[in-house]
């Protein structure tokens, strides 16, 4: 994907308003916080819980889910490598920018490849957006034996192809910011630890 806008005739327009004193004014530093694990793995749930804990403490956060974004803003693109990939830049784009307003963007999606999550990484390391990985794991057979929505039922069966787990790869992250293992670890110690890591990446 080229960084540069696909017109030359395209200019930059600079803002009055600083990334900085929209923190300042909003008492909070904004953060990406990216989950990523395979699918069943507990990434909705921590980003609720998570949104949740931040709004009664106070810190105004957003939700970007991969399967609601994939309503609107996602809704031309499939599971093909290539969709997936598109997937993840656009979203991390629209988190990017979230972000810099001043709000905490939790990012909950399966995004399989560690090439595309590193590049939204650099992309808000670039712009001194901060950016934390979060590996929501657990292994694939406790997701097939959770299969909120029965699709990896009908992947087994064969109605879906390309199923992350199944038949497409899912690339661990090599040295996420946190891993929470839902398999071992109870929902309220994830949220909890999550909470807590993520309350002081948002400190001023
Ligand atoms: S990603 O791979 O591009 O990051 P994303 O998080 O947006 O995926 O969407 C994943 C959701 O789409 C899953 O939670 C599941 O509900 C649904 N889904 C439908 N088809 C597939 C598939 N082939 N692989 C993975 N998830 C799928």
């Amino acid at each position: 994907m080229s960084p540069k806008p696909a017109s030359a005739n395209i200019t930059w327009t600079d803002l009055r308003v600083t990334d900085e004193m929209r923190a300042v004014r909003l008492g909070q530093r904004g953060v990406v916080v990216w989950l990523t694990g395979l699918s069943g793995s507990g990434k909705s749930t921590m980003a609720v819980g998570l949104d949740s804990r931040l709004h009664s403490h106070g810190i105004a956060s957003y939700i970007l889910d991969g399967d609601n974004l994939r309503h609107g803003l996602c809704r031309d693109l499939g599971f093909s490598d290539t969709d997936r990939r598109e997937n993840i830049r656009r979203t991390g784009e629209v988190a990017k920018l979230m972000a810099q307003s001043g709000i905490v963007v939790i990012c909950s999606l399966i995004s399989p490849f560690r090439a595309d999550r590193v590049s939204v990484h650099a992309s808000c390391e670039k712009d001194a957006v901060l950016f934390s990985e979060i590996y929501v794991s657990a292994p694939l057979s406790t997701c097939e034996l959770r299969d909120p929505k029965g699709l990896y039922k009908k992947a087994r069966a064969g109605q879906i192809q390309g199923f992350t787990g199944i038949d497409s790869p899912y690339e661990a992250p090599e040295m996420p910011g946190l891993t929470l293992d839902t398999a071992e670890t109870s929902v309220e110690a994830c949220q909890e630890r999550l909470f807590n890591h993520v309350l002081n990446l948002s400190r001023l």
